[in-house]
């Protein structure tokens, strides 16, 4: 798949750090059986489907999984594909120790009120050269939480169950280190999804989605402004080579 012509459907800057990531992601090669956690309707299931051998998505929203099924259970590579209504730890359960490559989470971590239990989970059914790859909204960035907290003022019962639950680069660092794995953890963006707020379209959204990026790709070297002003971030996870899960 050309990835430059790849289209998600989103405005080109809120696309933007995902098509990052799935740049990166091809780089480190074919990612052999993938597990899609929190899959959704299927949003990343192109990529993820054209790059691996065989790929399993799931998520609790069976609407969703109806959604995903009738856009990708026909055509030639269908055979390699399933989703699954149930519960993300239950279905992790149901699999076998060491028999994923891949996991991709795409705003889906913070939603496990556990996350010992999922990370144990997911060091046992990965493969020792087994990885992770989570897009993550950081929890720590200051105008979110700004305007988290005025929204949930306006209408508390709004959205407690999950925004309050946002993780920060340094949770996510800290957990999945304690859990045996190596862990990088990268700061995608901070100004770059504001470009969708604007009226530009066109050659002027790619001239200004250039101009962002790279002011983001400076600012977001700062360590304490990234803290506070990243907005999404890459996690990515590797089984610790020194411990294996063992049965
Ligand atoms: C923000 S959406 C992301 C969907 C998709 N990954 C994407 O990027 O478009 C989060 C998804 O996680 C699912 N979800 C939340 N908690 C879950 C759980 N414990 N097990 C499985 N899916 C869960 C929700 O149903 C929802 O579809």
């Amino acid at each position: 798949m050309n990835l430059t012509t790849m289209r998600l459907p989103f405005h080109p800057a809120i696309a933007d750090a995902y098509l990052r990531v799935y740049e990166a992601m091809s780089k480190s090669g074919r990612l052999g059986r993938v597990l899609d956690l929190c899959c959704g309707s299927g949003l990343h299931t192109p990529f993820l489907v054209r790059h691996s051998e065989s790929y399993q998505g799931v998520d609790l929203n069976s609407k969703f999984i109806e959604e995903a099924k009738a856009s990708f259970l026909s055509g030639p590579t269908a055979q390699n594909i399933s989703f699954h209504t149930m519960e993300g730890i239950t279905f992790l359960k149901s699999l076998e120790d060491q028999s994923i490559d891949t996991v991709f989470v795409s705003g889906g971590l913070y939603y496990f009120p556990n996350q010992t239990t999922l990370l144990n989970e997911l060091h046992r059914v990965l493969k020792p050269s087994g990885r992770i790859y989570a897009v993550e909204t950081n929890g720590s960035n200051f105008l979110l939480n700004t305007y988290r907290r005025i929204k949930n003022f306006i209408h508390p019962y709004r959205d407690h169950q999950t925004t309050n639950k946002l993780l920060s680069a340094a949770d996510y660092n800290e957990t999945f280190e304690k859990l045996n794995f190596n862990v990088s953890v990268e700061p995608l963006d901070s100004w770059v999804p504001m470009i969708a707020l604007l009226p530009a379209r066109g050659w002027l959204t790619t001239i200004l989605l250039r101009l962002v990026r790279y002011i983001d790709s400076v600012l977001l070297r700062s360590e304490i402004y990234s803290t506070y002003f990243a907005f999404k971030m890459l996690i990515v996870a590797t089984v610790s080579p020194t411990n294996v899960h063992k049965k």
